[in-house]
This record gives C-alpha cells, structure tokens and sequence, in this order.
C-alpha cells in the first residue's frame, strides 16, 4: 500500500519564534498563519518490511533520510510498528520563492506517513504530529486562517482552524534574494531565546498580540490585522536583531519593499508587511489592492507571486 498526502505551505500573521521545549516542539508563544494556495508539498509513504532503512527522495532526489527517520519513529512508536519507509515528496513551490518551508513538508509527512501506519488522527492530533518535525507545520494541516496554541505540554500545544472570514485576504510575496544561502532558522531562533534580553519582552507582547489577532479576524478589522501583523514580524526580527552575535535577515532590497508598503498605506493602500528567516518580504493586502501593490514595486515586476488562502492537507491517494 501507498498514500499519498498534500499539505500547503503557511504564512503566520503572528509569529512563532522559540522553544521552550526543543525535542517536543513547544514554543514560547502562540502563532496565528494564513495557509496559502498554489504552494504545497506532495508526499508519498510506502512503509516496506524489506526495508533496512528510511529512504526519502525529494524531487527525485534521493536525500539524506535521518530527519525524516525521527519523524517516521514518532509514528511507528504510534502505531506499533518497525517498518522502514519509502518518502517521496515534491514540493510546488517555486524554488525561488524561499517558501519550500518545512511547514508544507511536515504537514504532508505527518499526513501521509500516519495514514499509511493505520492510524486515523484527529485534526488536533495530526496537528500534535506534525509540530514533532516543524513547528509551522501544526499550523499547515488546516486550511484558510489558523492558530497554534502554545499549550504547555504536547498535548496540549496543536493547532486549529480559525473561523473562515469574509476578508479577501491575499499575500504577495517579494522575492528580494533568491540565492541567499539559508541560515537556518532553528539555530538561529535558540540563539535568540539564549541571548537577545529583548525576546521576554517579545514573547509577552507576542501572546497579547495573538488574542488580539483571532478578535481582529473575527471583526474582520482589516486595519488592525495588518497592524498586528506588521508588528509581530517588525518586533520578532527587532529580537533577532538584538542576538549575540547580531544578526539580521534584512538586505537592501528588503527595506526597499518596506518603505514601499509604508508608502501605499500613505496613500490609502491597505498592504501590510511581514517577513520570516529570511530576507522576503510577503505583503499581505486583499484582493482588490494588488494591483495597486504590484504597480509600486516596478522593479520587482518579474519577481512577485500573490497567493490567496488554501485548504486543509489532505490524502489524495490511497493504492
Ligand atoms: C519565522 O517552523 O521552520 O517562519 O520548529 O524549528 O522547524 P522549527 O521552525 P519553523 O519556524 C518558522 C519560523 C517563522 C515564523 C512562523 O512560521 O511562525
């Protein structure tokens, strides 16, 4: 038997920056994400009592499988089981984009991975899974408008829907540097958990800011939904910022997009800006504005991509 599961890749409006747990996957705050259409992670798990070890292909590719063996190990002790697997994913992600997140991986894996062991999850449970291999990807098993719950312990960190809103919410993503090597933003995100004295201020604001945001979606306060999201972004990289060693995510060109969002709101533009590990911005705006968006980044003309809101992970094939 296969089983095949599809998963999108997220954006979170309220960030999440930080474990307090790193083998569980617990993080300090509470995150609220938009998942995106368009982007999504395919993924195909054949378990094999053949087998002697994982073996994980991404794009036809074969990769090293030991992040993925850890995972799978979580779903064998799940499902009582020690068969090896073959995973195949292909991410729909354009390369360029810096949106092959984890988040649309882990969420096919757990997916895909669960399903094939026999085990039939619950949303919240498969959301639990999923976190074990990235925390972004609790938030990537749900469609539309989400929130992870940092809970305090693993049963009760998961993700779920948020109501859907009439909102016409739309994310165009700037692809400042599509060549810039990736630091990785699990080091770095520990680093600024040890050392940057501002990131207890940033977790206490950040908690606030999530219960603001799931008000605000429920108002459908555009405004303030765009405030708060420019804010969580704006104060987890101040955070970041501040690290031992300094360190930041932000190039040239990416303070170019900036200033360009701060002027379309001059102008009465709704566009809000919003950034992750690394150096592209992703404006989040509703559908009637991105051509207005568009048009105030002529020079990034060929590197835009605007994405609407996406389903739920799903199984597209059991054989
Ligand atoms: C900046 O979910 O990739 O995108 O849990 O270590 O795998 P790990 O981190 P990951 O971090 C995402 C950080 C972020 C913000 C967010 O998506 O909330």
């Amino acid at each position: 038997m296969t089983t095949t599961a599809r998963a999108h890749t997220n954006i979170a409006l309220i960030k999440y920056w930080g474990k307090r747990d790193e083998k569980l996957i617990l993080p300090y705050t509470s995150s609220v994400s938009l998942t995106l259409d368009d982007f999504y992670t395919d993924t195909t798990v054949q378990f094999d009592p053949h087998l002697m070890a994982d073996q994980f292909t991404l794009n036809g590719r074969p990769q090293s499988p030991d992040k993925i063996s850890a995972f799978l190990d979580i779903v064998r002790a799940q499902a009582h089981s020690a068969q090896f697997a073959h995973v195949a994913s292909v991410n729909h992600v354009p390369t360029a984009a810096g949106l092959a997140s984890s988040a649309s991986a882990y969420a096919a894996l757990a997916l895909a991975a669960s399903r094939e062991a026999g085990l039939q999850l619950a949303p919240r449970d498969l959301s639990r899974l999923a976190r074990r291999g990235s925390g972004s990807a609790s938030r990537s098993v749900f469609g539309g408008l989400a929130i992870w719950h940092r809970g305090d312990s693993d049963l009760t960190s998961f993700a779920e829907a948020l109501p859907e809103t009439k909102l016409p919410l739309r994310m165009v993503v700037v692809m400042v540097d599509a060549g810039q090597k990736k630091v990785s933003s699990r080091r770095l995100m520990a680093n600024t958990v040890a050392t940057s004295p501002y990131y207890p201020a940033w977790v206490k604001d950040n908690e606030r800011a999530a219960g603001d945001m799931v008000k605000a979606l429920a108002a459908a306060d555009f405004t303030r939904i765009g405030e708060l999201t420019e804010q969580s972004s704006a104060r987890m990289h101040a955070a970041i910022f501040a690290s031992d060693p300094a360190f930041t995510y932000f190039q040239p060109a990416t303070l170019t997009v900036w200033h360009a969002v701060q002027t379309l709101r001059a102008q009465g533009v709704p566009a809000y800006a919003t950034m992750d590990a690394g150096p592209n911005v992703k404006i989040l705006t509703l559908a009637p504005a991105v051509a207005a968006v568009k048009a105030a980044l002529p020079e990034f003309k060929d590197r835009l991509l605007v994405a609407g809101p996406g389903r739920a992970a799903k199984v597209l094939e059991e054989a």
